[in-house]
Protein backbone atom coordinates (compact mmCIF):
# COMPACT_ATOMS: atom_id res chain seq x y z
CA UNK A 1 0.00 0.00 0.00
CA UNK A 2 1.28 3.08 -1.03
CA UNK A 3 2.37 5.89 1.48
CA UNK A 4 -0.91 8.36 1.65
CA UNK A 5 -0.01 11.99 0.06
CA UNK A 6 -2.40 14.60 1.88
CA UNK A 7 -0.87 17.72 -0.18
CA UNK A 8 -0.25 17.78 -3.71
CA UNK A 9 0.82 20.79 -5.81
CA UNK A 10 0.11 21.88 -9.54
CA UNK A 11 1.98 24.04 -12.09
CA UNK A 12 1.77 24.93 -15.67
CA UNK A 13 5.56 25.28 -17.13
CA UNK A 14 6.89 26.26 -20.89
CA UNK A 15 4.55 28.02 -23.29
CA UNK A 16 1.04 28.16 -22.44
CA UNK A 17 -1.94 25.95 -24.35
CA UNK A 18 -5.37 26.05 -24.06
CA UNK A 19 -7.03 23.20 -22.51
CA UNK A 20 -4.24 24.01 -19.43
CA UNK A 21 -7.17 25.69 -17.11
CA UNK A 22 -9.19 22.15 -17.91
CA UNK A 23 -6.26 20.04 -16.73
CA UNK A 24 -5.77 22.29 -13.55
CA UNK A 25 -9.54 22.01 -12.45
CA UNK A 26 -9.29 18.51 -12.98
CA UNK A 27 -6.49 18.01 -10.34
CA UNK A 28 -7.63 20.41 -8.03
CA UNK A 29 -11.10 18.80 -7.81
CA UNK A 30 -9.86 15.11 -8.38
CA UNK A 31 -7.66 15.67 -5.39
CA UNK A 32 -10.44 17.18 -3.17
CA UNK A 33 -13.15 14.60 -4.02
CA UNK A 34 -9.92 12.50 -2.63
CA UNK A 35 -9.28 14.10 0.13
CA UNK A 36 -6.19 15.88 -0.76
CA UNK A 37 -5.11 19.68 0.12
CA UNK A 38 -4.19 21.53 -3.21
CA UNK A 39 -1.85 24.19 -3.28
CA UNK A 40 -1.31 26.01 -6.81
CA UNK A 41 2.40 26.76 -7.43
CA UNK A 42 2.19 29.97 -10.31
CA UNK A 43 4.31 30.76 -13.10
CA UNK A 44 5.82 27.47 -13.14
CA UNK A 45 9.50 26.46 -11.57
CA UNK A 46 10.00 30.19 -11.20
CA UNK A 47 7.06 30.05 -8.95
CA UNK A 48 8.08 27.53 -7.27
CA UNK A 49 11.48 28.96 -6.48
CA UNK A 50 10.24 32.82 -5.48
CA UNK A 51 7.20 30.25 -3.40
CA UNK A 52 4.38 31.95 -5.06
CA UNK A 53 2.19 29.31 -3.36
CA UNK A 54 -1.51 29.45 -3.40
CA UNK A 55 -4.43 27.21 -1.40
CA UNK A 56 -6.83 25.90 -4.04
CA UNK A 57 -10.21 24.91 -3.59
CA UNK A 58 -12.90 23.82 -5.88
CA UNK A 59 -14.25 27.12 -6.04
CA UNK A 60 -11.28 28.26 -7.25
CA UNK A 61 -11.30 26.58 -10.36
CA UNK A 62 -15.15 27.29 -11.47
CA UNK A 63 -15.82 28.64 -14.80
CA UNK A 64 -12.54 28.13 -16.18
CA UNK A 65 -12.55 25.41 -18.08
CA UNK A 66 -13.96 27.34 -21.53
CA UNK A 67 -10.71 29.90 -20.59
CA UNK A 68 -7.37 30.34 -22.81
CA UNK A 69 -3.97 30.88 -21.08
CA UNK A 70 -3.51 29.15 -17.43
CA UNK A 71 -4.86 30.71 -14.66
CA UNK A 72 -1.48 29.82 -12.58
CA UNK A 73 0.36 31.71 -15.41
CA UNK A 74 3.60 30.03 -16.73
CA UNK A 75 7.15 31.01 -17.21
CA UNK A 76 10.77 29.99 -18.05
CA UNK A 77 13.02 29.22 -15.43
CA UNK A 78 17.02 28.97 -15.80
CA UNK A 79 17.75 28.62 -12.23
CA UNK A 80 15.47 24.97 -11.90
CA UNK A 81 18.02 23.36 -14.80
CA UNK A 82 20.96 23.79 -11.79
CA UNK A 83 21.05 20.73 -9.30
CA UNK A 84 20.74 23.56 -6.68
CA UNK A 85 18.16 25.25 -8.05
CA UNK A 86 16.24 21.62 -8.07
CA UNK A 87 17.12 21.36 -4.45
CA UNK A 88 16.02 24.60 -3.58
CA UNK A 89 12.46 23.80 -5.26
CA UNK A 90 12.17 20.26 -3.20
CA UNK A 91 12.73 22.15 -0.08
CA UNK A 92 10.42 24.80 -0.50
CA UNK A 93 7.98 21.74 -1.47
CA UNK A 94 8.50 20.10 1.62
CA UNK A 95 8.43 23.26 3.52
CA UNK A 96 4.95 24.13 2.22
CA UNK A 97 4.00 19.81 2.94
CA UNK A 98 3.75 19.19 -0.78
CA UNK A 99 4.47 15.76 -1.17
CA UNK A 100 3.66 15.32 -5.08
CA UNK A 101 3.26 17.54 -8.06
CA UNK A 102 1.38 17.35 -10.99
CA UNK A 103 3.63 19.24 -14.05
CA UNK A 104 1.81 20.40 -17.04
CA UNK A 105 4.01 21.75 -19.81
CA UNK A 106 6.65 20.21 -22.48
CA UNK A 107 9.26 18.05 -22.54
CA UNK A 108 11.66 21.00 -20.74
CA UNK A 109 9.53 20.78 -18.19
CA UNK A 110 9.73 17.07 -18.11
CA UNK A 111 13.20 17.01 -16.99
CA UNK A 112 12.52 19.73 -14.05
CA UNK A 113 9.70 16.98 -12.95
CA UNK A 114 12.27 14.50 -12.87
CA UNK A 115 14.62 16.59 -11.25
CA UNK A 116 12.21 16.90 -8.79
CA UNK A 117 11.10 13.04 -8.48
CA UNK A 118 15.17 12.30 -7.76
CA UNK A 119 14.59 14.65 -4.83
CA UNK A 120 12.00 12.90 -3.34
CA UNK A 121 8.65 14.71 -4.62
CA UNK A 122 6.69 12.34 -6.46
CA UNK A 123 6.15 14.16 -9.61
CA UNK A 124 3.55 13.46 -12.59
CA UNK A 125 3.83 15.00 -16.02
CA UNK A 126 0.76 16.43 -18.45
CA UNK A 127 1.34 16.69 -22.05
CA UNK A 128 0.55 20.62 -22.65
CA UNK A 129 1.86 22.43 -26.18
CA UNK A 130 0.03 22.99 -29.13
CA UNK A 131 3.17 21.76 -30.83
CA UNK A 132 2.00 17.71 -30.52
CA UNK A 133 6.04 17.29 -30.37
CA UNK A 134 5.85 15.16 -27.17
CA UNK A 135 6.95 11.30 -28.66
CA UNK A 136 5.21 9.50 -25.91
CA UNK A 137 1.97 10.51 -26.91
CA UNK A 138 -0.62 10.91 -29.98
CA UNK A 139 -2.49 14.09 -28.19
CA UNK A 140 -1.16 16.89 -26.18
CA UNK A 141 -3.01 19.80 -24.77
CA UNK A 142 -3.93 22.74 -26.66
CA UNK A 143 -2.97 20.97 -30.20
CA UNK A 144 -6.64 20.83 -31.37
CA UNK A 145 -7.16 24.58 -30.58
CA UNK A 146 -4.43 25.64 -32.27
CA UNK A 147 -5.35 23.25 -35.48
CA UNK A 148 -8.60 24.77 -35.56
CA UNK A 149 -7.75 28.42 -34.75
CA UNK A 150 -4.91 28.18 -37.46
CA UNK A 151 -7.75 26.53 -39.94
CA UNK A 152 -9.97 29.13 -39.37
CA UNK A 153 -7.57 32.01 -39.97
CA UNK A 154 -6.37 30.44 -43.11
CA UNK A 155 -9.63 30.44 -44.43
CA UNK A 156 -10.14 33.99 -44.36
CA UNK A 157 -6.62 34.43 -45.92
CA UNK A 158 -7.91 32.20 -48.94
CA UNK A 159 -10.59 34.44 -49.57
CA UNK A 160 -8.78 36.89 -49.99
CA UNK A 161 -5.90 35.41 -51.73
CA UNK A 162 -8.46 33.84 -54.15
CA UNK A 163 -10.47 36.98 -55.17
CA UNK A 164 -6.53 38.82 -56.15
CA UNK A 165 -5.39 36.04 -57.41
CA UNK A 166 -2.46 35.64 -55.06
CA UNK A 167 -0.11 33.36 -53.59
CA UNK A 168 -0.13 32.95 -49.93
CA UNK A 169 2.62 31.93 -47.61
CA UNK A 170 1.06 31.28 -44.24
CA UNK A 171 3.53 30.58 -40.89
CA UNK A 172 2.24 28.38 -38.52
CA UNK A 173 3.70 27.57 -35.07
CA UNK A 174 5.28 24.07 -34.34
CA UNK A 175 8.63 25.08 -32.84
CA UNK A 176 10.68 21.95 -35.05
CA UNK A 177 8.08 20.14 -35.63
CA UNK A 178 5.07 20.21 -38.60
CA UNK A 179 2.15 18.74 -36.99
CA UNK A 180 0.27 22.30 -36.99
CA UNK A 181 1.56 23.23 -40.76
CA UNK A 182 0.49 19.64 -41.77
CA UNK A 183 -2.52 19.28 -40.23
CA UNK A 184 -3.62 23.07 -41.97
CA UNK A 185 -1.98 21.79 -44.73
CA UNK A 186 -4.95 18.86 -45.17
CA UNK A 187 -7.68 20.79 -43.44
CA UNK A 188 -7.28 23.99 -45.78
CA UNK A 189 -6.46 22.39 -49.18
CA UNK A 190 -2.85 23.81 -48.94
CA UNK A 191 -0.62 23.59 -52.54
CA UNK A 192 2.40 22.99 -50.78
CA UNK A 193 3.41 22.17 -47.13
CA UNK A 194 6.34 22.97 -45.74
CA UNK A 195 7.80 21.00 -42.85
CA UNK A 196 11.03 20.15 -41.24
CA UNK A 197 10.71 16.82 -41.79
CA UNK A 198 10.12 16.53 -45.14
CA UNK A 199 11.40 20.10 -46.64
CA UNK A 200 14.14 19.71 -48.43
CA UNK A 201 14.44 23.26 -49.60
CA UNK A 202 14.01 23.08 -53.47
CA UNK A 203 12.52 26.63 -54.00
CA UNK A 204 11.86 26.15 -57.39
CA UNK A 205 10.11 23.37 -57.04
CA UNK A 206 7.25 25.35 -55.26
CA UNK A 207 7.98 28.28 -57.78
CA UNK A 208 7.20 25.39 -60.51
CA UNK A 209 3.77 23.99 -59.05
CA UNK A 210 2.72 27.40 -58.25
CA UNK A 211 2.98 28.31 -61.87
CA UNK A 212 1.99 25.05 -63.15
CA UNK A 213 -1.01 25.35 -60.75
CA UNK A 214 -2.18 28.82 -62.55
CA UNK A 215 -2.06 27.48 -66.06
CA UNK A 216 -4.29 24.66 -64.74
CA UNK A 217 -6.46 27.48 -64.04
CA UNK A 218 -6.40 28.11 -60.33
CA UNK A 219 -6.79 31.49 -58.75
CA UNK A 220 -4.68 31.13 -55.50
CA UNK A 221 -1.85 28.97 -53.95
CA UNK A 222 -2.05 28.36 -50.44
CA UNK A 223 1.56 27.30 -48.80
CA UNK A 224 1.60 26.58 -45.26
CA UNK A 225 4.93 27.32 -44.21
CA UNK A 226 6.00 25.81 -40.51
CA UNK A 227 7.65 28.01 -38.23
CA UNK A 228 10.63 25.50 -38.13
CA UNK A 229 11.10 26.78 -41.78
CA UNK A 230 10.74 30.14 -41.67
CA UNK A 231 11.95 33.61 -43.57
CA UNK A 232 8.14 33.57 -44.91
CA UNK A 233 8.48 36.95 -46.36
CA UNK A 234 11.84 36.91 -47.61
CA UNK A 235 10.42 33.32 -49.45
CA UNK A 236 7.29 35.61 -50.53
CA UNK A 237 9.79 38.18 -52.33
CA UNK A 238 11.44 35.33 -54.25
CA UNK A 239 8.39 33.34 -55.40
CA UNK A 240 7.06 36.89 -56.68
CA UNK A 241 10.28 37.80 -58.12
CA UNK A 242 10.43 34.54 -60.00
CA UNK A 243 6.73 33.33 -60.75
CA UNK A 244 5.27 37.17 -61.34
CA UNK A 245 2.35 36.11 -59.58
CA UNK A 246 1.69 38.98 -56.41
CA UNK A 247 2.67 36.87 -53.39
CA UNK A 248 2.52 37.54 -50.01
CA UNK A 249 3.10 36.67 -46.21
CA UNK A 250 0.99 35.75 -43.36
CA UNK A 251 2.51 34.83 -39.80
CA UNK A 252 -0.31 33.69 -37.57
CA UNK A 253 1.75 34.00 -34.86
CA UNK A 254 0.31 34.23 -31.26
CA UNK A 255 -3.04 34.00 -31.88
CA UNK A 256 -2.92 30.12 -31.90
CA UNK A 257 -1.80 29.60 -28.78
CA UNK A 258 -4.80 31.18 -27.17
CA UNK A 259 -8.61 31.36 -26.90
CA UNK A 260 -11.42 29.06 -26.02
CA UNK A 261 -10.29 25.58 -26.02
CA UNK A 262 -11.90 23.13 -28.15
CA UNK A 263 -14.33 20.36 -26.81
CA UNK A 264 -11.59 17.80 -27.18
CA UNK A 265 -9.26 19.69 -25.45
CA UNK A 266 -11.51 20.44 -22.57
CA UNK A 267 -12.14 16.44 -22.52
CA UNK A 268 -8.73 15.25 -22.76
CA UNK A 269 -7.20 17.49 -20.41
CA UNK A 270 -10.06 16.50 -17.49
CA UNK A 271 -9.30 12.68 -18.07
CA UNK A 272 -5.73 13.66 -17.68
CA UNK A 273 -5.74 15.72 -14.87
CA UNK A 274 -7.97 13.20 -12.84
CA UNK A 275 -5.71 10.21 -13.85
CA UNK A 276 -2.43 11.92 -12.77
CA UNK A 277 -4.19 12.70 -9.27
CA UNK A 278 -5.06 8.53 -9.41
CA UNK A 279 -1.45 7.36 -9.50
CA UNK A 280 -0.17 10.16 -7.57
CA UNK A 281 -2.41 8.31 -5.12
CA UNK A 282 -1.05 4.75 -5.91
CA UNK A 283 2.43 5.81 -5.21
CA UNK A 284 3.50 6.62 -8.62
CA UNK A 285 6.22 9.19 -9.57
CA UNK A 286 8.68 10.26 -12.52
CA UNK A 287 6.11 9.31 -14.98
CA UNK A 288 4.15 11.17 -17.85
CA UNK A 289 0.47 10.68 -18.84
CA UNK A 290 0.18 9.96 -22.66
CA UNK A 291 -2.56 9.02 -25.02
CA UNK A 292 -1.70 6.10 -27.65
CA UNK A 293 -3.63 3.53 -29.75
CA UNK A 294 -7.33 4.43 -28.18
CA UNK A 295 -5.95 4.45 -24.30
CA UNK A 296 -4.73 6.49 -21.35
CA UNK A 297 -1.21 5.30 -20.39
CA UNK A 298 1.49 6.70 -18.32
CA UNK A 299 5.15 6.43 -19.27
CA UNK A 300 8.38 6.56 -17.00
CA UNK A 301 9.39 9.99 -17.96
CA UNK A 302 13.43 8.62 -18.98
CA UNK A 303 11.27 5.94 -21.38
CA UNK A 304 9.10 9.14 -22.66
CA UNK A 305 12.09 11.70 -23.69
CA UNK A 306 13.46 8.46 -25.39
CA UNK A 307 10.96 7.58 -27.60
CA UNK A 308 10.56 9.05 -31.23
CA UNK A 309 7.93 10.25 -32.96
CA UNK A 310 7.54 11.47 -36.66
CA UNK A 311 5.10 12.77 -39.75
CA UNK A 312 3.34 10.00 -41.15
CA UNK A 313 4.84 9.36 -44.65
CA UNK A 314 1.41 7.83 -46.13
CA UNK A 315 -0.55 11.10 -44.16
CA UNK A 316 1.82 13.84 -45.83
CA UNK A 317 1.95 11.91 -49.33
CA UNK A 318 -1.79 11.84 -49.13
CA UNK A 319 -1.60 16.06 -48.40
CA UNK A 320 -0.16 16.52 -51.61
CA UNK A 321 -2.42 13.62 -54.00
CA UNK A 322 -5.49 15.50 -52.85
CA UNK A 323 -3.99 19.35 -53.37
CA UNK A 324 -3.73 18.61 -57.40
P1 LIG B 1 8.46 22.94 -22.55
O1 LIG B 1 8.12 22.37 -21.23
O2 LIG B 1 7.25 23.46 -23.27
O3 LIG B 1 9.31 22.00 -23.39
P2 LIG B 1 10.84 24.52 -21.98
O4 LIG B 1 11.76 23.64 -22.72
O5 LIG B 1 11.00 26.00 -22.09
O6 LIG B 1 9.30 24.27 -22.32
O7 LIG B 1 10.96 24.11 -20.44
C1 LIG B 1 10.14 24.73 -19.45
C2 LIG B 1 10.93 24.85 -18.17
O8 LIG B 1 11.26 23.54 -17.67
C3 LIG B 1 12.27 25.57 -18.26
O9 LIG B 1 12.14 26.96 -18.25
C4 LIG B 1 12.97 25.07 -17.02
O10 LIG B 1 12.52 25.76 -15.88
C5 LIG B 1 12.48 23.62 -16.94
N1 LIG B 1 13.50 22.76 -17.54
C6 LIG B 1 13.80 22.62 -18.86
N2 LIG B 1 14.84 21.79 -19.03
C7 LIG B 1 15.23 21.39 -17.80
C8 LIG B 1 16.24 20.53 -17.30
N3 LIG B 1 17.11 19.92 -18.10
N4 LIG B 1 16.31 20.36 -15.97
C9 LIG B 1 15.45 20.96 -15.14
N5 LIG B 1 14.48 21.79 -15.53
C10 LIG B 1 14.35 22.01 -16.85
O1 LIG C 1 5.79 25.55 -27.77
C1 LIG C 1 4.76 26.41 -28.11
C2 LIG C 1 5.29 27.56 -28.94
O2 LIG C 1 4.23 28.46 -29.22
C3 LIG C 1 6.00 27.15 -30.21
O3 LIG C 1 5.10 26.82 -31.25
C4 LIG C 1 6.85 28.36 -30.46
O4 LIG C 1 8.02 28.02 -31.22
C5 LIG C 1 7.24 28.79 -29.09
O5 LIG C 1 6.27 28.27 -28.20
C6 LIG C 1 7.34 30.28 -28.89
O6 LIG C 1 7.80 30.49 -27.61
P1 LIG C 1 7.83 31.93 -26.89
O7 LIG C 1 6.53 32.05 -26.15
O8 LIG C 1 8.98 31.80 -25.96
O9 LIG C 1 7.99 32.96 -27.95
Amino acid sequence: MAKEIKTIGVLTSGGDAPGMNAAIRAVVRTAIARGMNVKGIKKGYQGLLNEEIIDMKGKDVSDIIQRGGTILGTARCMEFKTPEGQKKGADICRKHGIEGIVVIGGDGSYRGAQALSRQGINTIGLPGTIDLDISCTEYTIGFDTAVNTAMQAIDKVKDTSASHERCSIIEVMGRNAGYIALWCGIANGAEDILIPEKYDFDEQKIINNIISNRRKGKTHHIIINAEGIGHSVSMARRVEAATGIETRATILGYMQRGGCPTAKDRYYASIMGSYAVEILRQGKTNRVVGFSKGEFVDYDIEEALNMVKGINDVEYDIAYLLSV
